[in-house]
């Protein structure tokens, strides 16, 4: 399957883009009071993308050698991802007040940031590890 390995990645990168963009758009949405956020078809829109995403990056971990993980990004990776899906589902949904949705929102952008830096890095300190390099 490593042939496939460039579409696949490209897959996973446009899903990555997709996903967070809506997400981006849909936290606006709800910090300016709009109903279509939670609205079915953008809900069930956003679960498509995010399979998607999921599916490509599940093939990429099977596809590359386990050399590239060894220092633990993915790790790091998929720990970040609970963070960002828990502080999403708090700042479009569950945050009680609109303060606390706005916190959650700026926080799910910059921790989805992380996310993508340590993946573009292969590193757990992500965008920081020039620095420290
Ligand atoms: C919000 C979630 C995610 C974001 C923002 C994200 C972001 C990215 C980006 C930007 C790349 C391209 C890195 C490069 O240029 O080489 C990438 C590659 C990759 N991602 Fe993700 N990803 C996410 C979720 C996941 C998950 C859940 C997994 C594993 C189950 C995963 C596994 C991988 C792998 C294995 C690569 C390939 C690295 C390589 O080609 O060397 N990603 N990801």
């Amino acid at each position: 399957m490593i042939e496939f390995y460039p579409q696949i990645r490209w897959v996973h990168i446009l899903a990555v883009t997709l996903s967070g963009s809506l997400f981006a758009l849909r936290g606006l949405g709800v910090l300016v009071g709009a109903r279509w956020p939670q609205a079915p078809l953008v809900r069930y829109l956003s679960y498509s993308i995010d399979t998607v995403l999921l599916t490509a990056a599940l093939m990429l971990v099977t596809i590359l050698p386990a050399a590239l993980f060894a220092n633990h990004w993915l790790t790091v990776k998929l720990g970040l991802l609970v963070v960002y899906v828990v502080l999403g589902v708090l700042a479009l949904r569950r945050g009680r007040s609109p303060a606390l949705r706005a916190g959650c929102y700026g926080a799910a952008l910059l921790v989805f940031l992380m996310i993508v830096g340590i993946a573009r890095m292969h590193h757990p300190l992500g965008w920081l590890w020039p620095w420290f390099a």
